[in-house]
């Protein structure tokens, strides 16, 4: 990929395990990387470079905030984790000045970078980074439900036995406990599981569906309790968004984006499926949902919007 240049700010676990796929996949030619702890960062950079004789040339150094003016990607996985039990929204108050003092060091140069947000609660946090950044609100994007989504297209899988790239099922709303399955659009090999699963050769059961979407939005909790931190699905969901961006593809992402048109006219961020490519979010996918999602679409809103307006944004 010549001339792409990824930023990561925050290398953390996430921030660590993100660059190190990008490295394996070879989605970018340059990653820099940025911490407030440089020592932890010196370390990551020698580790994962000692892998790089194997796979190809591909520069991944030390940056300052200098490097956002070329970048083609910058990505923000800065702040604190989600502690064990510990909701997303809870790890607000303490990354919302970290993305103030990020963006302000951001906004201190030109950069025509799409921003990528990685760092919880999700949601709340791009939406404030489109306040915080001089750029146009489609060029700011968050994970959003990307991996919440992979997570129920994979239990999905296991539950029929048939590969996931074929089932398809989007994790819309909140990256977080209000998050819901559209299941009126869920299918497997263009089946809607609505009319007829192909394990079960029936509709699945409504105890199905609220016990698989009750899976998929525990799941972080389960991880963080078994081992502090999730990190290994959000990198590779991370970097789906970024080679998306990077060659143009057009995909369809449930990504979190700037929405004016879901709740009532009030703004916010949020997931549904829209097309991403080198310009950011381009189009919004139509989509008719029942008028049982219609309402989760509106609470799963209506929770975001209640913690920007906590902020005063
Ligand atoms: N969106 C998702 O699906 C998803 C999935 C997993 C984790 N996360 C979130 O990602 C974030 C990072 O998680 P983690 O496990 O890597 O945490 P971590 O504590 O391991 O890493 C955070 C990093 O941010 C750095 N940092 C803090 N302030 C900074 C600043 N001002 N400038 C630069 N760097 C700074 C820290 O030094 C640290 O290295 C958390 O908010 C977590 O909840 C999101």
């Amino acid at each position: 990929m010549a001339g792409n240049k990824v930023i990561i700010i925050g290398v953390g676990l996430v921030g660590a395990h993100l660059a190190y796929t990008l490295v394996v996949r070879r989605t970018t030619e340059e990653v820099v990387l940025i911490d407030v702890d440089e020592k932890r960062l010196g370390g990551d950079i020698l580790d994962i470079s000692h892998g790089l004789p194997y796979i190809g040339k591909i520069t991944v150094k030390k940056g300052s905030y200098e490097d956002v003016k070329d970048a083609s990607i910058i990505v923000l996985t800065a702040g604190a984790a989600q502690k064990p039990g510990e909701t997303r929204l809870n790890s607000l108050k303490r990354n919302i000045e970290v993305f103030r003092n990020i963006t302000e060091q951001i906004n201190r140069y030109k950069t025509n970078a799409i921003l990528l947000v990685v760092t919880n609660p999700v949601d709340v946090l791009t939406y404030a980074v489109s306040k915080f950044i001089k750029t146009d609100e489609n060029r700011v994007i968050g994970t959003g439900t990307t991996l919440d989504s992979a997570r129920a297209r994979e239990l999905l899988s296991q539950h029929c036995q048939v590969d996931p790239r074929n089932i398809h099922a989007y994790v819309l709303g909140e990256h977080g406990d209000s998050s819901f399955i559209a299941w009126s659009h869920a299918n497997v090999g263009g089946i809607r599981f609505n009319d007829s699963c192909p394990v079960c050769h029936g509709p699945c059961e409504m105890q199905f569906e609220t016990g698989l979407i009750k899976q998929v939005r525990e799941m972080a909790y389960k991880i963080i309790k078994n081992k502090g931190a999730t990190y290994y699905g959000i990198a590779v969901a991370a970097e789906k968004v970024i080679t998306t961006i990077l060659n143009d593809q057009n995909s369809i992402l449930t990504v979190s984006s700037y929405q004016k048109d879901v709740l009532r006219g009030k703004d916010l961020a949020l997931s549904t499926p829209v097309v991403v490519n080198r310009e950011g979010v381009v189009r919004r996918i139509p989509l008719r949902l029942d008028e049982n999602e219609q309402q989760l679409l509106q609470y799963s809103a209506s929770i975001i919007r209640g913690e920007i307006e906590k902020l005063g944004l």
